[in-house]
């Protein structure tokens, strides 16, 4: 054949392959609203930067007739391209062939990409859009499955892991992203459970659709599977490149460093947190005050909303924020916060990226129900989290830090580097409400008139116990400072830990209370 002939062919062959599973499998994924897998990729990485590799994989199935079936690239499409102007490694599987199901040459074309990935030390981004395991090839896409768990668990920490849901993601399909570092979801548009509606249906009797068994907004508020959540598939990638505008490419490298902006004016952090100790306010603001530009990037923002976590900028580096918010809950710490809060901190710590803590709380959530969820297990996770992370951690009290709570909160008994708190802060072994019933008890009783005598001890113990300074002539607090010096404070602080060098013992692993 001609050299000319052959290109035609090289040519004619990639058309057909990027046809994907026909014209009418196309229309059907665009009719429910979801883009084409090529499309996905190419909107999520810059322009012209995709490079596809494996295009020409075919499956290796013989049973069921599928040897006469041709899958193009075998249903899912894998390469490399690159994102803000930094290389990225990319799968997406294309519904449109064979409902994007696992066989083992898809699996392998995966975690030959999620290989490579961690060779080159960059980002992988993994596109779900899957029927699961390709149940004409068995046990072989199980164990396609398997390699690809085993790949996402030993790159974890090493090179960011990303994955999106755009479409069904069933079965034991969903523990790739359960182990990835962030899950975007798409309204309407994306479904993950272990046992979809027709097996419930049979086996327990029960009657769910799939967006209340498993939709983006259960991801998103109720299981907490999801970091991030969109109204499009649009928006899901514009918020994909905003997180990798934050992070490191892998864990030897610090974040992108970015021009330091000065947050906005609107944002006066002297006029956020009430005086009042019962009063809610949104901590986001005292973030967005002290962060550059006011830009703050929040994670899992409509999950155990008691609890904030996200990232933002100091002085143009990258910074994790921890904070309570008492705009729901008082800002305790229950068993879903712990989780969120423990994960974030073992995210940042793992990329090198310094961590500020913002502390307002009463303390654990009491009653029944938590403890029975697990509240001393959970709990614990925040405190194994903060004491073995060793990138700097500056905590800035707020209001209130009672109890437990002061200690989980990145205390200087956990090894904070620097513990700040506002003049107004209140640290104490619990609330003075509180404190006065249990230790003035008989006085109360005794008295002519409890209630006054109730409030007489609840303000002595206040005046006495419920401040700053405390904790300060202890040396547990390092300053008192006035909220307008925090980001001159956190700026400082994170200055002079440039070359923290802090190492824990030699040891196979801990064994944290996951
Ligand atoms: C092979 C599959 C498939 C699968 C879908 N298809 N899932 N082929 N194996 N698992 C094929 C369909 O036969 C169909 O082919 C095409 O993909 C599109 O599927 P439809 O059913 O027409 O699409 P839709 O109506 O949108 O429904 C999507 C769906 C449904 C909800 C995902 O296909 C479905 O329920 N599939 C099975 C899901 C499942 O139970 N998977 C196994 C989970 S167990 P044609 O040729 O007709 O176009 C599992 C174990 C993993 O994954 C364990 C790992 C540890």
């Amino acid at each position: 054949m001609a050299f000319n002939k052959k290109i035609e062919e090289l040519k004619k062959r990639r058309e057909q392959i990027a046809q994907g599973g026909g014209e009418k499998a196309i229309e059907k994924q665009l009719a429910m609203g979801k883009m084409t897998a090529r499309d996905r990729v190419r909107s999520i990485v810059d322009a012209d930067s995709f490079q596809e590799y494996d295009m020409f994989v075919q499956h290796d199935a013989r049973d069921f007739d599928m040897d006469k079936i041709t899958l193009h690239g075998d249903g899912v499409i894998t390469g490399t391209g690159a994102v803000n102007d930094r290389p990225v490694s990319i799968y997406a599987q294309d519904f449109t062939v064979a409902g994007g199901s696992l066989g083992s040459m898809h699996a392998r074309k995966i975690t030959k990409i999620m290989d490579h990935a961690l060779k080159m030390r960059m980002p992988i981004i993994g596109i779900n859009d899957s029927g699961g395991a390709r149940i004409q090839e068995g046990v072989n896409s199980l164990a396609g499955y398997g390699d690809i768990f085993f790949r996402n668990t030993i790159n974890s920490g090493v090179i960011p892991q990303i994955s999106v849901i755009l479409g069904p993601c069933a079965g034991g399909a969903v523990y790739s992203p359960a182990l990835t570092d962030f899950v975007f979801v798409v309204d309407k548009i994306s479904k993950m459970f272990i046992t979809g509606p027709e097996v419930i249906k049979t086996v327990i009797g029960e009657e769910i659709s799939m967006e209340d068994l498993g939709g983006a907004r259960v991801h998103s508020e109720i299981t907490g599977n999801a970091h991030f959540f969109a109204n499009s598939e649009a928006e899901c990638f514009l918020q994909i490149k905003k997180l990798l505008s934050f992070i490191p490419w892998n864990n030897s490298e610090k974040a992108p460093r970015q021009k330091p902006k000065d947050p906005k004016a609107e944002y006066r952090i002297d006029r956020i947190v009430p005086s009042d100790p019962k009063q809610p306010y949104d901590v986001r603001d005292v973030i967005r005050a002290v962060v550059d530009d006011s830009d703050f990037f929040e994670v899992q923002e409509l999950w155990a909303v008691n609890a904030v976590i996200g990232f933002g900028r100091i002085n143009g580096e990258t910074v994790g924020f921890v904070a309570n918010q008492p705009l729901c809950l008082a800002g305790v710490l229950d068993v879903d916060s712990s989780d969120k809060i423990a994960r974030f901190i073992r995210y940042c710590d793992a990329f090198d990226i310094p961590l500020i803590t913002f502390v307002d709380l009463p303390g654990y959530l009491p009653g029944i129900d938590q403890e029975h969820a697990g509240v001393i297990r959970h709990g614990a996770k925040i405190l194994y989290a903060y004491s073995e992370a060793t990138v700097p951690k500056v905590s800035v009290i707020l209001r209130k830090a009672y109890g437990g709570g002061y200690i989980a909160m990145n205390s200087r008994h956990l090894r904070a580097d620097y513990v700040f708190a506002w003049p107004a802060a209140e640290i104490a072994v619990m609330g003075p409400e509180g404190a006065a019933n249990i230790i003035f008890r008989k006085e109360i009783m005794a008295a002519e008139d409890p209630d006054r005598m109730r409030q007489q001890k609840v303000d002595e113990y206040r005046e006495k116990f419920a401040n700053p300074y405390v904790a300060a002539s202890k040396g547990y607090i390092d300053s008192v400072i006035e909220p307008v010096e925090t980001r001159q404070l956190l700026m400082h602080a994170l200055r002079v830990s440039v070359n923290k060098n802090q190492h824990i013992p030699n040891k196979k692993h801990g064994i944290p209370p996951f």
